[in-house]
């Protein structure tokens, strides 16, 4: 009888096309960075990686989407601070942010970005923060949805300023800049990489980014140290995870062929141009996202648990 041996799952991998799951709205932050470097990813792969929107709850469905996937390789889960840290401290998650997910690469982060509809009469973040105290009731704010990155930020925003807002809800900061460009939301604390091409058409305001330092490629918004809002310092970092049990090969090819998208240099031009900063060489390992995404449970858990984060 000639038994032809099964090439091992990792030696023909990938035979069909990945699905990156995005747990926010196309069009958003999260799906931009996704579809960047899955378009990339795909030269050395040879396979599509077709970018999956499963929204809700923060992100928190779209990652038990790919907790609860066959762990071949094909279902990736991309995520950041707020689906892969901070909703396990607010959500049920019914599954374990670092027990069910195996971490392949750490990927670009980006400061956050005060921004108003275009029609506030604020020329700097002072005059921003005496219009929103100025309010008969609490300014609006777009986030998306308890938990999500925007809505941390509006809690630090809140902590730091002692401004109340009230948030509105979308399924990701994609549909949130919409009704912020139409002028039905006051302000989002957004991440830079989706406000800063509406503050260069001039259909929003920005006034301070959320960082130590300026974007480099937009220098003339200040930081919030420069603005009058020393103190609040948040980035946000992104990163990809397979389901627990994938094989180690498979979590090696993947991270490779991030790993090259990032240091592809017209990928990078257009990270770097939405104030996306490429983590360095030595974080880039599924080690390093591991060891990272533990000490951000362990940084913010006590913090969210704290502000006890209403689920909408
Ligand atoms: C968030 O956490 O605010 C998300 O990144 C929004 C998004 O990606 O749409």
């Amino acid at each position: 009888v000639l038994v032809v041996a099964r090439p091992a799952l990792a030696q023909i991998y990938p035979s069909h096309p990945i699905t990156i799951i995005v747990p926010f709205a196309a069009g958003g932050p999260s799906d931009a960075v996704a579809r960047i470097l899955g378009e990339r990813m795909k030269r050395s792969l040879g396979e599509v990686l077709l970018v999956e929107n499963v929204t809700g709850a923060a992100g928190s469905i779209g990652v038990g989407r790919a907790v609860r996937a066959k762990p071949d390789g094909y279902t990736v889960s991309f995520g950041h601070l707020g689906t892969h840290v901070a909703n396990g401290a607010i959500y049920k998650l019914g599954y374990d942010l670092v027990a069910d997910l195996e971490p392949v690469v750490l990927l670009p982060s980006n400061p956050m970005i005060i921004v108003s509809k275009k029609d506030v009469p604020a020329k700097s973040l002072k005059e921003l923060l005496a219009w929103l105290k100025s309010r008969p009731q609490p300014p609006t704010a777009g986030t998306a949805g308890a938990g999500s990155g925007s809505h941390i930020a509006g809690l630090y925003f809140e902590k730091v300023s002692g401004i109340k807002l009230q948030y509105v809800p979308y399924r990701g900061t994609g549909p949130a800049l919409n009704d912020l460009v139409a002028g039905q939301i006051d302000i989002i604390v957004d991440q830079t990489s989706n406000s800063i091409n509406q503050v260069r058409a001039g259909t929003i305001r920005a006034y301070a980014v959320t960082d130590t330092k300026r974007v480099e490629s937009a220098p003339d918004i200040p930081t919030v140290d420069e603005a009058g809002l020393a103190g609040l310092h948040m980035t946000l970092w992104s990163g990809l995870w397979v389901p627990k049990g994938t094989p180690e090969e498979i979590v090696a090819r993947l991270n490779a062929a991030a790993v090259e998208a990032m240091s592809d240099p017209a990928v990078k031009k257009q990270l770097e141009d939405l104030g996306l900063q490429i983590p360095p060489k030595d974080q880039l390992t599924p080690e390093a996202l591991g060891a990272w995404q533990k000490a951000e449970i362990a940084k913010w858990w006590p913090i969210i648990k704290a502000a006890n984060v209403k689920v909408d």
